[in-house]
């Protein structure tokens, strides 16, 4: 059974209460609640081209004319592979206790298959290292959106082989580097690969076809089944889970269709992946919206799928606004909006986790990536960003609220560390709470990274 979510009809802002101390905000946190920063390793790494790494499909998606906004690449990045123990040293220097990071699977397995690249498997190593000493919990993600080139040549996530290939790397991950991390996802946010990746073709691979779309989001699911099932079997005992984005679905308008088409894409985004993950079947109205677009389905698949999970995490970056008329779902006018033009929507992650705690017999939950981009200037030596502070307190009271309406939150990470490689929009959307000056790679911290500092002093 489908549940329906619940639709809401959007609201004018509140207005924002007096900021809570940072102190009295930790306070509303058990003790051993996880606090972090997240990254993944095409966003921050560079050294796209040294000690023995292959090229992922978002090295070769950014050589196509056109397709990043200022033209650039992951190439250089944050130059992290080189600068790694500075940047660990700063996240030391902030009281962060976690870092959520991914490994490049063409850094360690160049083609995807076959032979490992022990230079690649070594700078893992080292990071992980650098992190116990430092009293720095690691939670790995496997894949963070960058294939190894040389599957995709063989169809990438559309072949289900690529879910094969992947379950090898994983497994040879937790070999490795289970003991050693406090958590494993599999995937980042499989919606993005299918949809943006694959319908859209605005990320890579660049394919624009929904059927395709939809069974790649279905090979995602396969092969977090099959590596979270193998994992086990191979004797990995370390926490395993999914990173999901999601978001509340909320009608513009009271209208019939704005609250259908909220429905369907509340089906599309949060229960096309958790109700199979969670109770093993696709939501039955979006099979029938899909028609021949849906997925092809083995027999098992769904079982396979719904491996019991020691945790979810959940990246929220704010609600969605479903409209039939663009006009009313244009909220630019009327609402604070983030340098991605994404709307500040704090009370949407306190509904979200709240919904989902109603509708799934969910593990506990890690918010394992929520920020905000913003046109921070580097003035002197400082760079003020008053907006990400109440972006993050905002966020982190919400949460608190979420908490103690029942849901078993663990962790929150902020995204991100290091402004970065913003995929699609190259280097002009800085997310960081560390300023990257990227012609020095210098890293300054911005008056936000002082206010997780002191927040996190405050707990
Ligand atoms: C998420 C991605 C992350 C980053 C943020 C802004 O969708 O997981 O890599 O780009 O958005």
């Amino acid at each position: 059974m489908n549940s329906t979510p619940a639709i809401q009809i959007i609201e004018p802002p509140a207005a924002p209460g007096p900021p809570a101390a940072p102190g009295q905000l930790a306070r509303r946190f058990p003790a051993n609640f996880v606090w972090g920063t997240a990254t993944s390793a095409y966003q921050i790494e560079g050294a796209a081209r040294e000690d023995g790494r292959g090229d992922s499909i978002w090295d070769v998606f950014c050589r196509r004319p056109g397709v990043i906004r200022d033209g650039s690449s992951g190439e250089r990045a944050c130059d992290h592979y080189h600068r790694f123990e500075a940047d660990l040293d700063l996240m030391a220097e902030l009281g962060v206790r976690a870092y959520r990071f991914s490994i490049s699977w063409p850094r360690v397995q160049p083609l995807g298959r076959g032979a490992w690249n022990e230079a690649g498997f070594a700078f893992y190593d080292r990071l992980i290292a650098g992190l116990a000493l430092r009293g720095i919990a690691a939670h790995v993600t496997l894949h963070h959106w960058d294939l190894p080139q040389a599957l995709q040549d063989r169809g990438g996530w559309a072949n289900r082989d690529t879910a094969r290939c992947f379950v090898d790397y994983a497994v040879e991950v937790g070999r490795r580097f289970g003991a050693r991390a406090a958590s494993i996802a599999t995937l980042n946010e499989p919606w993005v690969i299918a949809f943006l990746g694959h319908e859209l073709g605005i990320f890579a691979p660049g394919e624009k076809c929904r059927r395709t779309a939809m069974q790649v989001a279905h090979h995602l699911l396969v092969s977090h089944g099959l590596a979270v099932r193998e994992m086990r079997a191979a004797g990995c005992t370390t926490p395993l889970g999914i990173v999901l984005n999601q978001s509340p679905v909320h009608a513009a308008t009271d209208s019939a269709v704005d609250r259908a088409k909220a429905s369907l894409e509340d089906g599309l985004v949060v229960r096309w992946y958790m109700d199979p993950l969670l109770r093993g079947s696709y939501p039955r109205d979006v099979l029938a919206h899909l028609g021949a677009d849906a997925p092809r389905v083995e027999t098992g698949d769904m079982e396979l799928i719904r491996q019991p999970l020691d945790f979810l995490g959940v990246n929220y970056y704010t609600r969605n606004v479903a409209a039939v008329d663009a006009q009313d779902g244009d909220t630019e006018r009327r609402r604070k909006l983030t340098d991605m033009g994404w709307e500040v929507f704090p009370d949407g992650l306190t509904e979200l986790l709240v919904r989902l705690k109603a509708d799934y017999a969910l593990p506990p939950i890690y918010i394992t990536e929520n920020g905000a981009a913003y046109q921070d200037r580097l003035v002197g030596d400082r760079v003020a960003d008053p907006d990400r502070i109440e972006f993050l307190q905002g966020h982190i009271a919400a949460l608190a609220d979420a908490c103690e309406a029942g849901v078993d939150v663990r962790g929150y990470f902020v995204w991100s560390l290091l402004d970065n490689f913003e995929w699609a929009d190259g280097y002009s959307k800085r997310f960081g709470i560390v300023y990257v000056d990227y012609g020095s790679q210098r890293r300054i911290l911005k008056d936000s990274a002082i206010w997780y500092r002191d927040f996190l002093r405050g707990g």
